[in-house]
């Protein structure tokens, strides 16, 4: 009796819509934030980069909380999403990498063999100071609007590294995951304890939810991905499990890969616009989803956008939770007034019950 009055006390408590929509509680209204929100459709982020490379602003602290803060006091959404790129970590421990306009993350010496793997140290919390020092500034600014920190998932955070830079079919990952499944166990163990520690920092700091972001795993069969790649996600996510924050898992493509990566240790499975998000509730089972509106749909006209965010909240309530999200991050071009107005249409809606 006692556990179950200070487990509704708990719960009660929160009152962030986003928090409660990750824990399966009610929340006040449909919580919303955008992938990529924190970027290039606001003209106050290209005033801010003007002239300061990608990478740079992400060790800069004055930047990362000004950046993190500028959808927030704009469109009102319901979580900020950390200023960073999932490449920073790498860079923090001394890789040579760089992100490219237009290309993106790019390594100079990509890993192929064993004699590579010491180059991937672990992450220390001097390596990111400048970046925790921004998560304690922005926990203060942004008062009851959570945090989200988040890191690359191992699989995606591999492709980079052995291909060298973005690839279409991810041939060389492959090939290494194929040909040497000892290397790639032991290339994939470095790369989750860095993304874990990553983690753990951000929130140690203050973030009050994560993301692992594995946007590439849909390129993979759902055998190579239990065999793989799943043990190393789920390490990551077990990581930071005494947290006890909600743990975010997301990836494009992923439509037959969504109940693995909800068993993978998510608490929350991110869902892209290419599966309808009831059938997405019903393969990730009693988790909260997140998402999954079409980016392009933002270019529709608004009676449009709004039919569709509509179907999208409406199937929602099916799920153990439901963050209202696009299905990948919002594409450049975007008018940010189309998405200040996607983010009252979804506050104001009252789905049908
Ligand atoms: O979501 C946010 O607003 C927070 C910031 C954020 C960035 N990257 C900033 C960024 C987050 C969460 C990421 C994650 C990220 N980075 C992922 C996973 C999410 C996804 O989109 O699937 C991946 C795969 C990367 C790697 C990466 N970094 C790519 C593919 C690119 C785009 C390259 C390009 O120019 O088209 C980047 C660069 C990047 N990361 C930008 C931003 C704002 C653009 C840099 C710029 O303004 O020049």
């Amino acid at each position: 009796m006692t556990h179950d009055v200070s487990a509704t006390a708990v719960e009660s408590a929160i009152t962030s819509p986003f928090l409660r929509a990750c824990r399966g509680l009610e929340p006040a209204h449909t919580p919303v934030w955008f992938m990529r929100q924190a970027g290039r459709s606001l003209p106050e982020y290209l005033a801010i980069r003007e002239g300061v490379p990608m990478l740079e602003s992400c060790f800069r602290t004055d930047m990362v909380v000004e950046i993190t803060m500028q959808p927030v006091r704009r469109h009102g959404v319901d979580a900020a999403i950390f200023f960073s790129d999932i490449v920073v970590p790498l860079k923090a421990i001394g890789i040579d990498l760089d992100i490219v306009p237009g290309t993106g993350p790019v390594v100079a010496d990509p890993i192929r063999s064993a004699d590579q793997l010491s180059t991937l140290r672990d992450l220390e919390p001097d390596d990111v100071t400048s970046i925790t020092d921004a998560v304690k500034g922005l926990v203060q600014e942004l008062g009851e609007t959570p945090l989200i920190g988040f890191a690359g998932a191992p699989f995606t955070l591999a492709s980079y590294l052995v291909e060298g830079g973005p690839s279409r079919d991810h041939r060389r990952t492959k090939e290494l995951m194929y040909r040497d499944p000892e290397l790639w166990h032991a290339l994939l163990g470095r790369i989750a304890a860095i993304a874990s520690q990553f983690l753990r920092l951000q929130v140690e700091a203050g973030a009050s939810a994560i993301q692992l972001f594995d946007s590439w795993a849909g390129a993979l069969s759902p055998v190579d991905y239990d065999t793989y790649v799943r043990p190393h996600s789920a390490a990551v996510l077990e990581s930071v499990a005494d947290l006890d924050v909600p743990r975010i898992h997301f990836g494009v493509g992923t439509g037959e890969l969504l109940s693995r990566m909800g068993e993978a240790g998510a608490d929350v499975v991110g869902v892209d616009w290419r599966v309808p998000l009831d059938e997405a509730i019903g393969r990730v089972g009693n988790r909260a989803v997140q998402g999954n509106l079409d980016p392009t749909v933002l270019f529709a006209p608004t009676d449009v956008v709004h039919e569709r965010a509509a179907r999208i909240i409406d199937a929602g309530r099916a799920a153990h939770g439901h963050v209202f999200n696009l299905g990948h991050g919002v594409l450049p071009a975007t008018d940010p007034d189309a998405l200040t107005r996607l983010v009252d249409f979804v506050h104001g809606y009252q789905p049908e019950s």
